[in-house]
């Protein structure tokens, strides 16, 4: 099987190769691809070397399965031509989620979205993506009307350049150097909270990660009515994200059901202890495929409401995990055959 790994030399894309490598995925020629800045490198997998290559016509020919991680604008031109070309396309941008011709999976949840791919597969955003693996047995059990997410999300969900953004910062305080001036994002990261992730578009009062966590949460979970809102926060740790989820159901779920329930959930770790300060930590979800949940609560405000703390590896399950697993389904599912691109 021919793979291309387009991003490779990304946050999202040396996740993939590594999380490939560990899971022995079956790849017998392995393409990483990125811009033409990092064409002719080498990236060490294993006992291979492998040489990234620029995108180009020739270049994206022959290959089964592409696995995307290099931002919209990419996945917007990229994709299709890798299709078109006989590869199935897992997309980690946003470009392609809501297409209504493009399932959009998560593993765990939805693997029989992927009958009805047509060459490309979206994955979601990374916050959304820990949430529904927690949410999905909750949703079979006791249905749920509606949820409000708050997200601390970590700076490797923006990217190589944000980390390196909160580490310079970090060091110019902790060295009263001068601060360098934010280039990633619109304030200070290092020692801040910031209630803004990505923009506020067209007069939007919602960011757009606001509004993709709200969208793509209902299709995965197939709800179209559901009743969603979300605040997302950058805070200033390097890997993982963490939400608290308050979600709302339709029949009864006591918090010990839904504990109970969790701890069997496949892709779910349930840490909730609290009284020995056992919960999910942003650091303990970092280089972890599990998605974490604790401080399983009943909110006292609604007899029918429950509160979650929910922490996962925003790289890994958020990102190159799922895209790797999806990789699997398509293989053992025997959907890796060639069709049409979306238009
Ligand atoms: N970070 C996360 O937690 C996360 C989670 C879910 C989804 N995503 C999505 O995954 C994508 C990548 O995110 P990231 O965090 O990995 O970003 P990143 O660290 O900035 O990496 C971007 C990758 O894209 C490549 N690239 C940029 N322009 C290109 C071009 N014109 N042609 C080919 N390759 C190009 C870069 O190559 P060079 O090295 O040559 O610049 C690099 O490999 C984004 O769409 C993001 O929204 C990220």
């Amino acid at each position: 099987m021919r793979v291309a790994v387009v991003g490779g030399t990304g946050a999202v894309g040396s996740t993939i190769l590594g999380v490939m490598r560990e899971r022995g995925f079956p790849a017998d020629d392995l393409v990483p691809f990125a811009s033409e800045r990092s064409a002719g490198r080498s990236i060490d997998w294993g006992d291979r070397s492998l040489t990234v290559q620029g995108m180009s016509d020739e270049s994206v020919q022959g290959f089964d399965l592409a696995l995307f991680s290099a931002g919209s604008a990419v996945s917007e031109e990229w994709a299709p031509r890798f299709a078109e070309a006989g590869a199935v396309v897992v997309d980690n941008s946003s470009f392609w989620r809501m297409h209504d011709d493009v399932p959009l999976v998560v593993a765990e949840v939805n693997p029989e979205a992927l009958d009805s791919h047509k060459g490309i597969v979206a994955n979601p955003n990374c916050s959304t993506m820990q949430a529904v693996v927690a949410l999905k047995p909750i949703l079979d059990r006791a249905g749920i009307e509606r949820i409000v997410f708050s997200t601390y999300q970590s700076v490797s969900g923006t990217g190589q350049r944000a980390v390196e953004e909160l580490h310079d910062q970090a060091v110019a305080v902790l060295n009263a150097k001068e601060m360098p001036a934010p280039a990633v994002y619109p304030h200070q990261i290092a020692f801040n909270v910031i209630p803004q992730v990505e923009a506020f578009k067209d007069g939007d009062d919602y960011t757009t990660e606001e509004r993709k966590m709200m969208a793509e949460t209902r299709k995965i979970l197939g709800e179209e009515e559901l009743g969603i809102s979300a605040t997302c926060v950058r805070v200033p740790v390097y890997t993982g994200h963490s939400e608290s989820v308050n979600v709302q159901t339709r029949d009864d779920l006591s918090p010990e059901e839904c504990r109970e329930l969790l701890a069997g959930a496949p892709g779910v770790r349930v840490i909730d202890d609290p009284a020995n300060g056992l919960y999910p930590l942003a650091i303990d979800g970092a280089g972890q495929d599990d998605v974490l949940v604790g401080r399983i609560r009943r909110d006292p405000s609604h007899e029918r409401c429950l509160n979650l703390w929910v922490v996962g590896d925003n790289l890994r399950k958020g990102a190159a995990t799922n895209a790797v697993q999806v990789a699997e389904l398509l293989v053992e599912r025997g959907l890796l055959s060639s069709r049409r691109a979306p238009a």
